[in-house]
């Protein structure tokens, strides 16, 4: 007769690179400090709900992706794509958004003054052009100032929804716009040309000039 043997089963050790949940970054200034551009309850709802929102919904799809990868089940895995688009743009598109902008964000510096005027004309044509695009985007998204890479060139854009800049065009995000209706409605109701101008006058240059040299290293 053989004894009986205990079978020893390990237990699954932590993983070590345990992901890290996506937190509400601060913002770089006071709530009050657009004003009168945008206003303080624009900028509390909007920081503190809206993009608070974006980062939960997508934790919670990023848990239910790992969970879906370590079953094998591509189905989920799929479907939770569009999860994880809308709610990462989301997330993305509003980080850069809340450093574009300041209550005294300076000029822009002599490398991107150089750059726009090369590829635009003048910064007045520059602004007139993404304002136009901007304006005439149907529903919610973005107007973006982006850099293509492939030709060293500045070049304007719109996203629909939350696509992310970069993700979905391969333009590198230097300045964006958000005309989803909860960005100024609020406070210019439906009068969207009335916030796009507006906001040319919060651009914070210090912080786009540095995403410019970032990318360029001028
Ligand atoms: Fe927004």
């Amino acid at each position: 007769m053989f004894a009986a043997r205990r079978i020893l089963v390990s237990k699954p050790t932590k993983d070590v690179f345990a992901r890290s949940k996506h937190s509400l970054p601060n913002l770089p200034y006071d709530y009050k400090a657009l004003e009168p551009i945008i206003s303080t309850e624009i900028m509390e709802l909007h920081h503190s709900k809206h993009h608070a929102t974006y980062i939960n919904n997508l934790n919670v799809a990023e848990e239910k992706m790992e969970e879906a990868i370590a079953k094998g089940d591509i189905n989920t895995q799929i479907a939770l794509g569009s999860v994880i688009k809308f709610n990462g743009g989301g997330h993305i598109n509003h980080s850069i958004f809340w450093c574009n902008l300041s209550p005294n964000g300076g000029n822009p510096d002599a490398a991107l003054s150089k750059q726009i005027n090369k590829d635009f004309g003048c910064m007045e044509e520059m602004k007139k052009s993404l304002s136009q695009i901007t304006i005439a985007i149907q529903g919610s998204g973005w107007g973006w100032l982006g850099y293509d890479k492939k030709t060293k060139s500045l070049r304007i854009a719109t996203c629909a929804n939350q696509d992310p800049l970069q993700a979905t065009t391969g333009l590198i995000p230097l300045f964006g716009i958000d005309v989803w209706e909860h960005a100024y409605y609020l406070q210019y109701k439906n009068v969207r040309p009335v916030y796009v101008e507006a906001i040319f006058d919060i651009i914070n240059w210090k912080d786009v000039n540095a995403r410019f040299k970032n990318i360029t290293g001028c």
